[in-house]
This record gives structure tokens, sequence and C-alpha cells, in this order.
């Protein structure tokens, strides 16, 4: 075992993308362990639009500290054990940080880790994706927020993501009438051909308001919102009254300075209910949302997508392309 860890370092805020130098590659020693800590080798990270958010600013969680690694979450195994909990070849998921090895604090100091369990046909990478944070959020947003019913519209924008693709899904189990927002033809093609969407709107041609609007052609029951901005503002005009609104993300305000929330006059006029959410209020029901994520996996009714991008030292690259839109599924680094 190498006596280094590689850390990525928080050295500066972003201001737009992630610019070079706002993560610094640097080397410390691995630490030696107290009773009652294990150590555990990064093996996948979940790059996740809310890195971007723990970068610049206080949200639901504390900014980053500038020196500090940076916030992420990832699959580790434990490769020295002085922890009860936790023995030398257990597979972990949990806030692991952007760096080689992670250590692991007795009573969850540093934040709780979960162990993986070995599923036949299932991979590791699932547990950070589909039967991870995104997979739950989508199953909590639909299923305790959205409670969409058979025949409904939903609408789910930045569709061909790693929570948009999972909300879609679900929307489809339950029987709705399915409009995904995605940029692209190849992304709007993976909807409708292999995950079952009804239909497959593509924002970045210049048509894309009829074509949204010739595809709800009985309005919007339910908007499972991922981007904000124009887009959100096009499909509440399309809402009915009393429709719901999952506002799960707003990731076209994430990367500017000022992000203007507008829409809020239709969404008192149209009656809607609008509900924001942070997936970590779900925290004690995880295990109900893997386990029906996991059953309809199992017999086909879920696909999932992963894009897998090479290297700790790629990871700004990878945590951009969720910007620029470079990913389809869910985004991992492979450390
Ligand atoms: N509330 C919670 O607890 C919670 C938990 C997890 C995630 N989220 C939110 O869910 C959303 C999706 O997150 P994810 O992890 O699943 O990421 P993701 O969807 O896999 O990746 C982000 C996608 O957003 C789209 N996008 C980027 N900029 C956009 C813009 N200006 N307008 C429209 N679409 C844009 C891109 O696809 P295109 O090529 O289609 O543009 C990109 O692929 C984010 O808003 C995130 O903050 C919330």
């Amino acid at each position: 075992m190498t006596q280094t860890n590689r850390q990525l370092i928080l050295q500066s805020r972003p201001k737009g993308l992630c610019a070079p130098g706002d993560l610094q590659l640097t080397e410390t020693p691995l630490p030696a362990l107290t009773d009652g800590q294990a150590l555990a080798r990064v093996k996948y990270l979940s790059i996740d639009p809310t890195m971007r958010v723990w970068m610049a600013v206080d949200t639901y969680l504390p900014a980053v500290p500038i020196g500090e690694v940076m916030r992420a979450a990832g699959l580790a195994e434990v490769v020295e054990s002085r922890h009860k909990d936790f023995k030398k070849g257990d597979k972990v998921v949990g806030l692991t940080g952007l760096q080689d090895y992670c250590v692991i604090d007795p009573a969850g100091k540093r934040g709780s880790f979960r162990k993986v369990p070995a599923i036949p046909f299932i991979s590791d990478t699932a547990f950070l994706g589909v039967l991870g944070v995104t997979g739950i959020t989508a199953y909590f947003g639909m299923m305790d927020i959205a409670k969409p019913q058979k025949g409904e519209t939903l609408v789910v924008s930045a569709a061909a993501g790693a929570t948009g693709s999972i909300a879609g899904q679900i929307g489809k189990i339950q029987g709705c009438r399915v409009v995904g927002i995605a940029g692209g033809p190849e992304k709007c093609k993976w909807l409708t051909d292999e995950l079952g969407f009804d239909a497959a709107i593509d924002y970045k041609q210049a048509d894309w308001k009829e074509k949204l609007a010739a595809a709800t052609p009985k309005g919007v029951d339910i908007d499972y919102e991922n981007a904000g901005g124009e887009i959100m503002h096009e499909v509440l005009q399309r809402m009915n009254l009393h429709g719901r609104v999952v506002l799960c993300g707003l990731i076209s305000g994430y990367t500017k300075e000022d992000p203007a929330l507008e829409s809020f006059a239709t969404i008192l006029r149209k009656r809607l209910r609008v509900q924001g959410f942070i997936v970590l209020d779900y925290l004690d029901r995880f295990m109900e949302a893997a386990t029906q994520l996991g059953k309809w996996k199992m017999f086909g009714k879920l696909k999932d997508r992963e894009t897998i991008v090479e290297g700790l030292e790629k990871t700004p690259d990878a945590i951009n392309m969720l910007f620029t839109g470079g990913n389809i599924g869910k985004t991992i680094v492979k450390v």
C-alpha cells in the first residue's frame, strides 16, 4: 500500500465553471489510525451538481472551507481497520471526499458510512446512482411529493441525467404520460427508445417550446424540476390547475452569480403545490427506497446508465460536464 494520499483541495471559490486551480491536487502522508478508526481506499466518486454549490456558498450544508479536501460522496474499500463495525475488504459508501484514501471515524464523526451489499447482477457503482442518492432522490420526489396518478402528464427536466432518468421511469411505472426535456438528439433518443418516455424535447432546438406544447396536449400535472430558469418558466405555463411541482434542483442557476428565480406569479395563479426537498430529509427511509428501486431494476422496469471518467485528477472536468451536458445518466470518477 502506498504511503501517500492524493487529495483535491479547494483553493478558490469558482466563478462560472470550475477553473484550473480551483481544486488543487496535493499529496499528504497517510494518517496513522487510532482506535475506532478505519482506512478505506476510494474506488469511485459520485459527481453531483451540488458539489459546485458546496464550493461556493453555504446552503443546506456549509460551503467547504478554503484549504480543505473537497467534499464528495464515494464508494471505498476498507484496507485497514481498528473500527468495530468495519473489517478489511468491506465496501462502503459515504462522504469520502475527493481523495485516494479516507478515514472512517468512530460513530460517524465525519459523516456516516454504509456497507454496500453484494447483490448478483448489481454493480458496485449502482450504489452511487440508481440505488444511491440520485435514485433515492427520484424515488422520494416522485412517490412522496408528486404522488403520481395513472393517466397524469409528468414533465421531467435534465431528464437524461442521473436523477431525471430515474424520476421519469418511476412516472412510467406509475402509469403517467412522461415527457422528458434534455439537451441534444442522443439524449432524447435514449429517453424514448430505451427508457420508454412518451416524448423527449431537445431544449437546444429553436422550436422546443412548440414541441413541448404539442407533447403535452392535456397540459402538465407534475413538473419534476431539475433545471429552473427558462425551462421551468415554460413548463409552469403548461401546468394544469392544482398541479404539483417537485422542486428538486435548479441547475441552470448554479454557475451564475445571480440565479434569478422567476415564475412564482404562475405558481400562485394556478394554485400549484410546490415542494422543495433535500434527499437528506429521508435518511431514515433510504433502505425502503433502495429496496424498491432494486426490485424494479431486477425486474427490468428501471434502466440506468453511467458516464465514467478515469482519474482523480480529472474530477474538475467531470464536475463541469454536469453543467455543459457532457454526461448521460450518473456521472462517476474512477479513482
Ligand atoms: N433535492 C435533492 O436532494 C437533490 C439530490 C440530487 C440531485 N438534485 C438535483 O437534481 C438535478 C440533477 O442532478 P444529477 O445529479 O442527477 O445530475 P445530472 O442530471 O446527471 O447532470 C446534470 C444535467 O443537467 C443538465 N443541465 C446542465 N445545465 C443545464 C441548464 N442550464 N438547463 C437545463 N439543463 C441543464 C445537463 O443535461 P442536458 O444536456 O440535458 O442539459 C446535465 O447532464 C440537479 O439540479 C441537482 O441539484 C437534488
